[in-house]
């Protein structure tokens, strides 16, 4: 079974404690274990209730880990910052298993994501509207991570304002339960994580007017502007004024000209978009990034990777 064979799986099976036995031992027998293969079984064990096998599982990754080495430049440098990510997740899985040895096995919670109230499957999509004070249950701010990946920025953002909710939107499956899985071992309420396309989600699941702030870090860049997967069109600026509440943020965070250039552009010919939000920097995009912003997995990338790439920030204020 390949890394890639048994990560589709074991998505699919959460739960199915027979089946990752199965799985661990057939992944025994490979010759190599990849570090992200070891981190995610062992996520999947201690939220099965088996924090023992993931404590192993730890260990091994130290272990394999350490050896990782490749002839060439950029993928020695790529692992040495995907081990560095995977290093930041151990840490919350270790901090679950300290607190959870101690409690007996069969009195030990189980977490399953696809029950999980917390999070929100509406991949392709679902005409539904998400209540999420129904899973807060309070009138906290709500803030909203539009394409947040792995859930680095969105759990260290919950993490440090813990009197605000969190709100990740990702197309990934494997990244959204990555998400979900450490905000459980981080013993974070203040998050809630749904699996969706950015825009069907903005367009079809999200009252108006009920979010503070919206936050968009490192997109993927379109190829070209017309592309069917740029989100950068008009409509996606008129569905985040629909959603944000009157004085609400939207901030951008790109390293990409493309897209700093598709949205100066969405801005110059609509005089309603224009009307609609204030520029809250000297230019729509600055080269600085406030301070205390937060790191992601791509910021952390170009750092660990030490190439010198142009970051651009976009901040403005829903007026009408
Ligand atoms: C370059 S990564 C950045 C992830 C994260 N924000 C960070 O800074 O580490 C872009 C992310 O956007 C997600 N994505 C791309 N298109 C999306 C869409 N239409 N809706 C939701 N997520 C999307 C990708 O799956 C990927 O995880």
């Amino acid at each position: 079974m390949t890394t890639k064979e048994y990560l589709t799986g074991l998505y699919s099976i959460e739960q199915e404690i027979s089946l990752i036995r199965k799985i661990m031992e057939s992944i025994n027998n490979e010759e190599e274990m990849s570090p992200t293969s070891l981190i995610n079984l062992a996520t999947l064990n201690c939220l099965i209730g088996d924090v023992e096998t993931g404590d192993l599982l730890l260990k091994e990754f130290e272990d394999i880990s350490k050896r990782e080495t490749d002839a060439r430049k950029s993928i020695r440098l790529f692992k040495k910052h995907q081990i560095a990510q995977l290093r930041n997740r151990r840490k919350h899985i270790r901090t679950f298993i300290l607190n959870t040895q101690t409690i007996l096995k069969e009195q030990r919670k189980k977490y399953s994501f696809n029950k999980s109230k917390e999070v929100f499957q509406m991949y392709p999509r679902e005409i539904n509207v998400l209540h999420f004070e129904e899973v807060f249950k309070n009138k906290n701010p709500i803030n909203i991570e539009l394409c947040s990946g792995y859930g680095e920025w969105l759990i260290t953002k919950a993490e440090e304002k813990k009197e605000e909710n969190w709100i990740g939107i990702e197309l990934y499956r494997d990244r959204v339960y990555n998400s979900w899985a450490t905000k459980i071992f981080a013993g974070l309420d203040n998050v809630a994580c749904v699996w969706g396309d950015a825009m069907n989600v903005l367009m079809l699941n999200i009252m108006p007017e009920s979010i503070d702030n919206i936050y968009l870090n490192f997109p993927e860049p379109p190829k070209y502007e017309n592309s069917p997967t740029n989100l950068f069109t008009i409509q996606f600026f008129f569905q985040v004024a629909r959603i944000l509440k009157l004085d609400g943020i939207f901030c951008l965070l790109t390293d990409s000209p493309i897209v700093v250039n598709i949205v100066n552009k969405q801005f110059a010919h609509s005089e309603i978009l224009r009307n609609k939000f204030q520029i809250q920097g000297k230019t729509m995009f600055e080269k600085k990034i406030p301070d205390g912003y937060g790191t992601s997995y791509f910021d952390q990338l170009w750092k660990n990777g030490k190439i010198n790439q142009d970051r651009f920030f976009m901040k403005i204020k829903k007026i009408m």
